[in-house]
């Protein structure tokens, strides 16, 4: 397995990932109707934004992973609610009778769009990483974690958070071992920070 820079034909992939992830890093597959739902939100603005802040995790046949993210939450907001969130907005615009409860709350972000929150403002980067089970647990998530943070820091970024669901243990003692600490408690997650 190798971790290499994002190419956009990699874009399906990212949909794909973050679709079998996507239940508290389980498949969240049956939960969902709209299998683009997911990725519409926490996978391909990104990577229309910053391309270079993805990384992907190869093992040379497919696709098992990816880091992606910002280095300014701010601009990333105003560029998703220009450039990214109008169309899907137009398109989600009338619920689908056949949405589950998971549809619709996806649904609901893409209508409300990235919020910024100012207890996290002096953390401007944020990231999402998703690897798929075969790419587990050997190590790779560390080394995509680092290839983001080097990325960050070439581009003198001071600070990076990341928001986890409360459920996810695994994801978050990864993350506590990668050096992140609590910013932030919320009802159903945890805001998470690191400085660079
Ligand atoms: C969370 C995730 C990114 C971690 O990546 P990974 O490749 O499995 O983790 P690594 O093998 O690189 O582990 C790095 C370190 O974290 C620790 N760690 C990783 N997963 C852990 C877990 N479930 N419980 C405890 N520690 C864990 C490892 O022990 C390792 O410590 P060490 O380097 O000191 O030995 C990956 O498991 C994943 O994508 N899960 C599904 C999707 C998900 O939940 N994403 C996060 C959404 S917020």
């Amino acid at each position: 397995m190798t971790i290499r820079p994002f190419q956009l034909s990699d874009l399906g992939a990212l949909y794909d990932i973050c679709l079998r992830t996507g239940n508290s890093g389980k498949d969240a597959r049956e939960l969902y109707t709209d299998k683009e739902i997911l990725g519409h939100f926490f996978a391909a603005p990104y990577v229309a934004f910053e391309p270079e802040l993805c990384f992907i995790l190869d093992n040379h046949t497919r696709p098992l992973g990816y880091i992606l993210g910002t280095s300014d939450s701010r601009k990333y907001r105003q560029w998703t609610e220009q450039y990214w969130f109008p169309l899907l907005r137009q398109r989600y615009a009338r619920e689908s009778e056949d949405f589950t409860p998971k549809d619709r709350y996806l649904r609901e972000l893409i209508l409300r769009g990235y919020v910024l929150r100012e207890e996290l403002r002096d953390y401007p980067a944020h990231l999402h990483i998703d690897i798929l089970p075969e790419g587990q647990g050997r190590g790779m998530g560390r080394k995509l974690m680092e290839a983001f943070m080097t990325a960050l820091r070439k581009k003198n970024i001071p600070a990076l958070h990341l928001e986890v669901g409360l459920s996810n243990s695994g994801a978050i003692a990864f993350y506590r071992r990668m050096g992140f600490s609590t910013i932030a408690e919320y009802q159903k997650s945890l805001a998470l920070g690191i400085k660079l």
